[in-house]
């Protein structure tokens, strides 16, 4: 197969800027666009989210497909638009009942799972299905089905029915995520039965998407080598270890790579001054100032002195917050340090680190919700960026953090481990430490790496010299690109 020649449809249940939770969001967006700027033939289908549709202008309805929901019959208009951001078109499911809803694609109001997300999936999946099949007839057959984690993990199965079919890669972003659901809609989802088994669908007397995913693509990616091979171990599996272990003849760890338009300190257009590596002050500075005058009244020389370490991220246990809050008030005693945290999700971290900004108005700022502009100015306004993640499939912001001479602070573990390299003796002197690592998965061993950094940071040539590594390192698609293309092409 020729790759100019290659169909691609990518199907995922969230893409930047259009629905973004995570990084799941952001790949959604960059790694189309990397496929497609190097000759391939792309479509991206996500569901017709509220937020999603209200952003839409032009829209042509391509076609009526009906599928078997949980009550009957599912009736999806679909949707063809081209969007201002995106190169090729944008297919949308718009099936008004499972998705003309308010707020996050996958959780209410109060945080709780959608009563009817496995509804709202099946019938999205079942949809993809029949779109890569080309039953609207639209004359555009996809090469290859890409589909992206539990949302999507039945696109796989349901097309393994069909003999003359595209080739299907169903890429994990997440393992703690499993898309599982009781017995109860298996049956009434009228999912085929030869699925249920132990060897199909079924995990622990429940359905798992995910594991759908695993069992019927041709191939497996996960975001990272390291996390291809930790997934395939009990502390990392979830209990798929061993079926990925007995897959892993068609698993591959494909390191996710930035998008180096939207995350440049140089361009960026939501920083008020830029900088490169040439000449990372005074920009930088400035963006610490104006981060700091977000939260402070007055911003005074010995604050722009002062070390300001930064965290952006969802407040779930897989990012390490537990030991944030535990870390923070023992370098408040400890150091001169101050602290930037944005990100939303488990109730008790966002109170928790409310109360310890509320104890510290002058040193712990702290705001809970999404807001992709201040996530771009904590990048390039904080000295460091903690990232303590217990496991980590691969994660973009100590990416990001490296690109905008931040320097993260990170746990060993999955993308970290692959992209951080610590600021030991040795690696200092061959200039390619760029970060810094802990192995003992503790406070203590946070806590360490966190002194260690601070130390380096007073020691101004050094830092630079650190700062300058991560700055200049490419983070972009290329290689991660002609990966995934050899992949498809096979
Ligand atoms: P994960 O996908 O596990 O959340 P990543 O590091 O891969 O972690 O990607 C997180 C992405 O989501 C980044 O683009 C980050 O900037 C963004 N993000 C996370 N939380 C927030 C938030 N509260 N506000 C703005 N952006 C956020
Ligand atoms: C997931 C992972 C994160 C990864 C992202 C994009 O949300 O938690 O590590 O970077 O997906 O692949």
């Amino acid at each position: 197969m020729k790759r100019g020649e290659l169909k691609i449809l990518f199907v995922a249940s969230e893409a930047y800027p259009l629905v973004k939770t995570g990084g799941l969001g952001d790949v959604l967006y960059s790694l189309p666009h990397a496929v497609h700027a190097r000759g391939a033939d792309v479509r991206l289908l996500l569901p017709g989210y509220r937020a999603l549709l209200r952003q839409l202008e032009q829209v042509r309805i391509v076609g009526w497909i009906d599928v078997r929901g949980a009550e009957g019959i599912d009736s999806a208009r679909i949707l063809e638009t081209r969007h201002p951001d995106y190169a090729f078109p944008l297919w949308v499911v718009d099936c008004p009942p499972l998705f003309d809803r308010p707020g996050n694609p996958y959780v209410n109001a109060n945080g709780q799972d959608w009563l009817d997300n496995a509804e709202r999936y099946t019938v999205f999946s079942r949809v993809a299905a029949l779109l890569a099949l080309d039953s609207l007839e639209l004359g555009w057959k996809p090469d290859v089905v890409h589909a992206h984690d539990w949302q999507t993990g039945l696109v796989a199965a349901f097309l393994a029915e069909h003999p003359e079919r595209p080739k299907t890669v169903f890429t994990i972003h997440n393992l703690a995520y499993s898309g599982y659901f009781p017995h109860g809609d298996f049956v009434r989802l009228q999912l085929p039965s030869h699925w249920w088994s132990p060897e199909g669908v079924e995990f622990h007397g429940g359905l798992s998407m995910l594991k759908a995913g695993i069992v019927y693509a041709d191939a497996i990616t996960t975001v990272s080598p390291t996390y291809a091979a930790e997934i395939c171990t009990p502390e990392f599996g979830y209990g798929l270890d061993g079926l990925l272990l007995s897959r892993s003849y068609k698993l591959h760890g494909i390191l996710n790579g930035i998008d180096t338009r939207l995350w440049d300190p140089h361009t960026d257009a939501r920083l008020p001054a830029h900088y490169s590596a040439a000449r990372i002050l005074p920009g930088k500075r400035r963006n610490k100032q104006a981060l700091l005058g977000r939260f402070l009244p007055a911003v005074d020389d010995a604050m722009l002195a002062a070390p300001l370490l930064g965290l952006v991220g969802r407040l779930v246990e897989q990012k390490g917050i537990d030991w944030v809050l535990a870390a923070i008030p023992v370098m408040l005693a400890e150091t001169d340090a101050r602290f930037v945290l944005l990100g939303s999700g488990q109730v008790s971290y966002e109170q928790k680190l409310t109360r310890l900004a509320k104890q510290h108005p002058d040193r712990v700022f702290v705001e809970i919700g999404y807001d992709e502009s201040l996530a771009h100015l904590i990048e390039a306004g904080a000295d460091m960026f903690l990232m303590p993640s217990r496991f980590e499939p691969c994660g973009l912001n100590q990416m990001y953090s490296l690109r905008y001479g931040t320097p993260p602070i990170v746990y060993k573990t999955g993308g970290l481990a692959d992209t951080v390299v610590d600021a030991d003796e040795a690696a200092l002197a061959d200039a390619s430490a760029n970060g810094f690592v802990f192995e003992s998965p503790d406070t203590a061993g946070f806590l360490d790496a966190i002194r260690r950094a601070l130390e380096l940071y007073r020691q101004a040539p050094r830092w630079r010299r650190l700062q300058q590594t991560g700055m200049q390192q490419s983070f972009d698609w290329s290689d991660s690109a002609a990966h995934y293309l050899d992949l498809y092409s096979i």
